[in-house]
């Protein structure tokens, strides 16, 4: 087995020994055949959200790191091919000491050649309340200088099982010092 493969099955099982039992029935095949017939004539419904993305790319306790860049990136005007990881802290309030609700896990990649464009692939793991271990994916484009980006919400897990909708962001505060930014999120999403 290649040695990657290895610490997959390791990691695996270690998720799986650390799972309490009462969460047994989450993500098992049969409960998700029952699940899908169930709601076969259920209504939709929408949820919103509204909280506070905190990008910490420098300083203290950073939550953003870059992983990768292109050969091309350090001459790029847009920095084009640099590509960061986050695990940031999603808050009720602006205050990185205000209630956290969850984080934001994913990816985030500098795609444009000549104008500034994100590309965003990220999870909103849930930590609090009825939708503590449930997720929301995003992916989507961060377009050049626009101040309300839009991003599409494709899908989810949980609670938001076959979720899909709509998230906007927009710059709450930037630290000019440090760089680093707290974004404000409104979510809305429609699931069963
Ligand atoms: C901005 O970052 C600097 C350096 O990390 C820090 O000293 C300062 O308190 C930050 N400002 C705010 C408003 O958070
Ligand atoms: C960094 O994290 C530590 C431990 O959680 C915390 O005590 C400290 O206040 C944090 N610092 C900042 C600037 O957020
Ligand atoms: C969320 O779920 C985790 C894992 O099951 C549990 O440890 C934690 O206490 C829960 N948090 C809340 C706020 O319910």
């Amino acid at each position: 087995m290649e040695k990657t493969a290895l610490v997959l099955v390791a990691f695996s099982l270690a998720v799986a020994m650390a799972m309490p039992l009462v969460h047994s029935t989450i993500g098992d095949p049969k409960e998700v055949d029952e699940w899908l017939h169930k709601i076969q004539h259920a209504k939709q419904k929408m949820t919103r959200f509204h909280f506070y993305l905190h990008d910490r790319v420098a300083g203290p306790n950073v939550t953003a790191m870059r992983v990768a860049q292109a050969s091309i990136t350090d001459k790029s005007p847009t920095l084009f091919g640099l590509a960061v990881m986050m695990d940031d802290p999603l808050t009720e309030g602006p205050e990185l000491t205000s209630k956290q609700v969850g984080r934001a896990q994913g990816l985030y990649g500098l795609s444009g050649l000549n104008e500034m464009s994100v590309l965003i692939i990220m999870n909103l793991a849930f930590t609090s309340g009825e939708y503590n271990r449930s997720t929301l994916t995003i992916l989507g484009r961060y377009g050049p200088s626009q101040t309300i980006q839009e991003t599409p919400i494709v899908g989810g897990s949980g609670v938001f099982r076959l979720a899909h909708g709509i998230a906007t962001s927009r710059i709450y505060s930037t630290n000019a010092t440090n760089a680093n930014v707290v974004i404000e999120f409104n979510v809305v999403a429609i699931h069963y």
